[in-house]
């Protein structure tokens, strides 16, 4: 028997051809996968390539005369796991996020009680567009989750936000929501309830956390910065699961593309500078420092004031001087008890590198990942990662970026107890 069922709903962009290789690899997964296509996306791929994959009818028009089910809609949505569209357009975007029907897929969303998973792909402008995003963040409310579009050439030749993300990546994700959904059906199912406790309790109660979270940017001038890809998503998942298990939290942030947790304080701090004078205020306090924030190494060593101009100019030099390194400076000046965890995205040799940045910053845990890996790394809502302590190397399978935060809390709790 398969795994999961799911929907894979296609609409009509150039990135349609890239649904055909998802198919693939949730087949390859052991997902059995069932088809939708809006009128647009058969005119790039045809139905008959999905159709010969999957050996079912793939449904464009529930009205048509070869569909072999009248209420399609109803029975497609009811019998699927997921409903994961594969390129998303801002079109079906807005039909989702308005409650418009008017075709066979966007029916199926507003018929479906599955999870749905939205990974758009379009023109950065129309990426955008305050319209695509309000209905972005009008989906994202309802629950939508999303596979954000990555930076890269586009068919339309033009560089930026907008292009599909990975197939595998986009796979890892599905696999890993529908992952955490049987878990999270298994755990709310009476038996398990009646069998005992919640999965934690409210063990970080007398904690009061401090989390960096996002990128930082390091202005070139008013209107120019240096940053880098992270999306605040995992330093997120940390706070809400502090949260949800009694600490007192509070997070400086960067700049991020996720909307933080609610419970939790929030304070902005968008350079290194600005972040870690946020850091000082509030170490008073703080009994465990987690670094999850990608802080820049370097920033301009003079900003301009005034926007720089390219004429006369065919090559530019900007020299960089060296940020403070937050984690490092909170873990020299910590007070008795404090706990400092830090993160170490690497290419190679994880471990090796994240046991010298914790023997180098003085530092109780390390979460290393290797951000090579398809699932890993920023922008996914997934992270395969090792937790290294002085006594220990935890080696983790890919899972949901929430549920890593809780294993990196169950070791905080660990180190706590046992000191
Ligand atoms: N970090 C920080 N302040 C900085 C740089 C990094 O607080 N200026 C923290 C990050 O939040 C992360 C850890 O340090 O928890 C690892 O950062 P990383 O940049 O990977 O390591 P570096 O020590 O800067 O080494 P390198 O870039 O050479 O790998």
């Amino acid at each position: 028997m398969a795994n999961f069922r799911v929907g894979l709903g296609v609409s009509g962009g150039i990135a349609a051809y890239k649904a055909v290789e998802v198919l693939r690899l949730l087949q390859k997964a052991g997902c059995e996968v069932s088809v939708a296509m809006t009128r647009h996306a058969t005119e790039f791929v045809h139905p008959l390539t999905f159709k010969a994959l999957t050996e079912r009818h793939v449904i464009v028009d529930d009205y048509a005369a070869d569909n072999p089910d009248p209420i399609a809609h109803i029975n497609f949505s009811q019998n699927i796991d997921l409903l994961l569209i594969v390129p998303a357009t801002a079109n079906i975007i807005a039909k989702f996020a308005n409650g418009v029907a008017d075709d066979f897929l966007s029916s199926t969303y507003l018929a479906t009680t599955a999870p749905v998973m939205i990974a758009p792909a379009m023109n950065t402008t129309m990426w955008e567009q305050p319209a695509t995003q309000r209905n972005v963040a009008q989906l994202k409310n309802d629950g939508v989750h999303f596979v954000e579009p990555v930076a890269g050439e586009l068919a339309c030749k033009t560089v930026g936000t907008g292009k599909l993300e990975d197939v595998e990546n986009i796979v890892a994700q599905a696999m890993a929501l529908l992952a955490a959904e049987t878990q999270g059906r298994r755990e709310s199912e009476p038996s398990a309830v009646a069998g005992g406790s919640a999965p934690h309790s409210l063990d970080l109660k007398n904690e009061h956390i401090l989390i960096t979270v996002g990128g930082t940017r390091e202005a070139i001038d008013p209107v120019r910065f240096i940053s880098n890809h992270s999306s605040g998503k995992m330093g997120f998942a940390v706070a809400e699961a502090a949260a949800a298990r009694g600490a007192n939290v509070t997070v400086v942030a960067g700049a991020t593309t996720v909307e933080s947790p609610r419970n939790v304080r929030v304070i902005r701090g968008i350079t290194a500078d600005e972040m870690f004078a946020a850091v000082k205020n509030e170490l008073a306090n703080t009994t465990v420092f987690i670094g999850a924030a990608a802080v820049a190494d370097y920033a301009p060593a003079n900003a301009a004031d005034a926007k720089i101009k390219k004429e006369g100019r065919d090559t530019m030099t900007l020299e960089l001087k060296k940020t403070p390194d937050i984690l490092a400076e909170v873990s020299r000046s910590r007070h008795d008890g404090m706990l400092v965890v830090g993160f170490a995205a690497e290419t190679n040799d994880v471990v090796g590198y994240a046991r010298s940045k914790m023997e180098k910053k003085g530092l109780d845990l390390v979460i290393a990942n290797d951000i090579t890996k398809a699932g890993a790394g920023f922008n996914t809502d997934t992270n395969i990662a090792t937790i290294v302590s002085h006594t220990s190397e935890t080696e983790l399978p890919l899972m949901s970026k929430r549920e890593l935060a809780d294993k990196i809390l169950d070791e905080v709790v660990r180190l706590r107890h046992s000191t």
